[in-house]
C-alpha cells in the first residue's frame, strides 16, 4: 500500500471508534487479515472486537512453549467463549532443541543476544509463518505502552515482514482497556490482578511494583530501549 493511502487512512480514523477501524479492514482484506493475540488484556479487547464483528476471522497466537499456565488456560476459556478457535503456532523443534542443548534451558538472561536469539526462534520464525497467507495483521499495541511504542499510527506499513499492521488501540489508556474488558464481561489473564499488566513468557515476565512502567516487568533485566522481542521492530 502507498504511503500516501496509509497517511489518507490514518487520517480517516484518527477519531474513530476501534470497532470501526476493524470492520472496515475486516470487509477490505477477509481471510488475508488476522489478529495476533498474546492473550493479553489489548489483545482480548480485540478478539472480542473481531469475533463480534465475524466469528471466522482468523485470530492466532504464537505458543512459544514457555507460556505461564494461566494463559494455557485462557487459550481455552477464551475459544469455548466465543466458539471459535484460536490458532496456535509453534517454533521449530530441531532449532529449540539445539539452541537450548547449546546455550542453556535459560539462555535468556546471560546476554541481550541470546535473549533475542530466544525470540527470534520462539516467536519471529513462527510468527513468519503465519504470514504466510496474509496481507494484514492486527496487534494491540498502545503508545502509552512503553518508550519505544511512543509514535505508534493506527495504520502502518510493517517493511520489515511486507504486509499492513493495524493497531487499532494505539490511542487507548489503559483504563479504557480495562473499562471495556469489564462492561463487555471479557475473559482476562487472572495474573492481571497480581501486577502482571504485561504478561509475556514465563520466565521473561515479573509483577510491577506500584507506580512502575506497564512493561517493567517484561525482561526486567534489561534496559527499556531493548525491551523489544523483534514482533514488532519498526
Ligand atoms: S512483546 O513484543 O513485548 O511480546 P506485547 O506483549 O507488548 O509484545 O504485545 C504486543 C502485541 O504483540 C500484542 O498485542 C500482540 O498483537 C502481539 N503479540 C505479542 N506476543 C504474542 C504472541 N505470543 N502471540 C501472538 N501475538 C503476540
Ligand atoms: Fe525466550 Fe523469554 Fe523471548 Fe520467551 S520472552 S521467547 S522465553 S527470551
Amino acid at each position: 500500500m502507498e504511503p500516501q493511502e496509509i497517511n489518507r487512512l490514518n487520517e480517516q480514523f484518527a477519531q474513530s471508534d476501534s470497532m470501526d477501524v476493524l470492520k472496515y479492514f475486516i470487509a477490505r482484506f477477509g481471510n488475508k487479515i488476522a489478529l495476533s493475540s498474546s492473550l493479553g488484556a489489548e489483545d482480548q479487547v480485540l478478539t472480542h472486537m473481531v469475533w463480534t464483528i465475524n466469528p471466522q476471522t482468523a485470530v492466532f497466537t504464537l505458543d512459544t512453549g514457555r507460556l505461564f499456565p494461566e494463559t494455557y488456560e485462557l487459550i481455552d476459556r477464551t475459544s469455548k467463549k466465543y466458539k471459535s478457535k484460536i490458532q496456535i503456532y509453534f517454533p521449530d523443534s530441531a532449532k529449540i532443541q539445539n539452541m537450548v542443548n547449546e546455550k542453556g534451558i535459560n539462555l535468556f538472561y546471560e546476554s541481550v543476544e541470546n535473549r533475542k536469539m530466544c525470540c527470534h526462534l520462539r516467536k519471529i520464525e513462527p510468527l513468519q509463518r503465519a504470514f504466510a497467507n496474509l496481507d494484514a495483521w492486527i496487534c494491540g499495541l498502545r503508545s502509552q505502552q512503553s518508550v519505544t511504542r511512543s509514535n505508534i499510527h493506527i495504520v502502518e506499513w510493517d517493511s520489515n515482514n511486507g504486509l499492513l499492521k493495524i493497531n487499532p488501540l494505539a490511542n487507548w489508556t489503559e483504563e479504557q482497556v480495562w473499562d471495556y474488558i469489564k462492561t463487555h464481561k471479557i475473559p482476562y489473564n487472572p495474573l492481571h490482578d497480581k501486577s502482571y499488566p504485561s504478561i509475556g513468557c514465563q520466565p521473561c515476565t515479573q509483577p510491577v511494583q506500584p507506580g512502575q512502567d506497564v512493561r517493567a516487568g517484561r525482561w526486567w533485566w534489561e534496559n527499556p530501549e531493548t525491551k523489544e522481542c523483534g514482533l514488532h521492530k519498526r
